[in-house]
């Protein structure tokens, strides 16, 4: 099953990061990396082109509760967002078992530095030691090696490749894996 989630009290610092709920006010944050060319495509969506189309899906983070602001403590600004989305399907996992599929954007400004893997494993231990989920799942195109980079370095093991189709209309090559939580007994 997909594991309940409400974010909306959700607040945790890592080193260089504040992980917190998205707000109105963050729009500009949003658009400015939302809308440059080579970050959306490698995750299944095209770049904003207005801040209009930025604002409606802030208004679906806000009103969805399942994904995160990255706030950078250096400048107070919103570099990234990580969502906890519906479980994949084709991972065939028991009904029985509870969790959901994570998924994450930077900004461009941003990579190289190892700020996702940093709010990633801030993330998987909120998920697993606060929310008790069995596992968690994730998914890159075959062609995303930095995402790939991302998955290792939170210690997720592969489980399947899967034609993905993106939400327009495109297929993707993509790798599924999987983290189970060491917590719970299997
Ligand atoms: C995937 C993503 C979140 C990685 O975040 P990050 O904080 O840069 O991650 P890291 O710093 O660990 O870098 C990961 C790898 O990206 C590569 N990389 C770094 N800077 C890069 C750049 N400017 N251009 C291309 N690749 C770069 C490096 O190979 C790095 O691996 P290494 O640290 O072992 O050398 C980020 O690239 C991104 O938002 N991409 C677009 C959206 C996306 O792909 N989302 C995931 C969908 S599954």
């Amino acid at each position: 099953m997909n594991a309940p989630v409400d974010i909306t009290a959700v607040r945790i610092e890592t080193e260089r990061l504040v992980l917190r709920p998205w707000r109105e006010s963050d729009l500009a944050d949003l658009y400015e990396y939302a809308s440059v060319d080579g970050v959306g495509q490698m995750a299944g969506w095209l770049p904003h082109r207005d801040v209009d189309e930025s604002k409606a899906i802030l208004k679906m983070f806000i009103d969805g509760k399942k994904t995160i602001a990255l706030e950078l403590k250096d400048n107070g600004k919103v570099i990234g967002s990580i969502g906890l989305e519906d479980r994949d399907e084709n991972l065939d996992l028991p009904d029985s078992m509870m969790g959901r599929e994570i998924g994450y954007v930077l900004s461009k400004d941003y990579w190289g530095r190892g700020l996702m893997p940093e709010a990633v494993k801030a993330v998987i231990g909120h998920c697993f030691a606060t929310l008790h989920f069995d596992y968690l799942t994730c998914g890159h195109f075959l062609r995303n090696e930095q995402s790939r980079k991302v998955v290792e370095k939170c210690g997720f093991r592969y489980v399947k490749d899967i034609v993905h189709t993106t939400r327009y209309n495109t297929k993707e090559n993509t790798k599924l894996y999987i983290l189970y939580n060491p917590n719970v007994e299997r």
